[in-house]
């Protein structure tokens, strides 16, 4: 069994109003809920997080290894495109992540297209919507399972 953190930054926790035509009708705790399921399907944990400040993102990237956490999925949202104190606090750690976003970046304004996490995470998924989620989730359970643990 291993714990997966699932990291999500601003905005995030207006999922299901906010631009429903970009990000969909579904809540953060929809998705949440739906992960839940999938993890404990697979035999793994699941922590969830969200928050609209810098800060909390950094600290809770932080503790990960403290938390036992053995893989991020993590949405940074506006923070992807200008954080490099999140990114950092990635590589202080030295933590696998995937980065994921439901709306595909690449397909929006310039600003977006540029990443401060994708050089360093294990793999990019985005565009798919809520099932950015759970693809990442899955991608995460494989690259796990595949990794002996020390
Ligand atoms: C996002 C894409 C970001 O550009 C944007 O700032 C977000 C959400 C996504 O999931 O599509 O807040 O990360």
């Amino acid at each position: 069994m291993a714990i997966i953190s699932v990291i999500n930054g601003p905005n995030l926790n207006m999922l299901g109003t906010r631009e429903p035509g970009i990000y969909g009708a579904q809540t953060l705790a929809d998705i949440e809920t739906t992960l839940r399921q999938l993890a404990q399907q697979h035999g793994h944990q699941l922590v969830f997080f969200q928050s609209n400040a810098e800060h909390e993102l950094v600290t809770k990237v932080q503790q990960s290894r403290q938390d036992d956490i053995a893989f991020v999925l993590l949405n940074p949202a506006a923070f992807t495109h200008t954080s490099v104190a999140l990114r950092d606090a990635l590589l202080a750690v030295d933590m696998p992540f995937i980065e994921l976003h439901l709306s595909n970046v690449h397909a929006r304004e310039e600003f977006r297209q540029h990443s401060y996490f994708s050089d360093i995470a294990q793999g990019v998924i985005c565009g798919f919507g809520p099932k950015s989620y759970e693809l990442a989730l899955l991608a995460a359970i494989s690259l796990i399972e595949q990794t002996p643990r020390d």
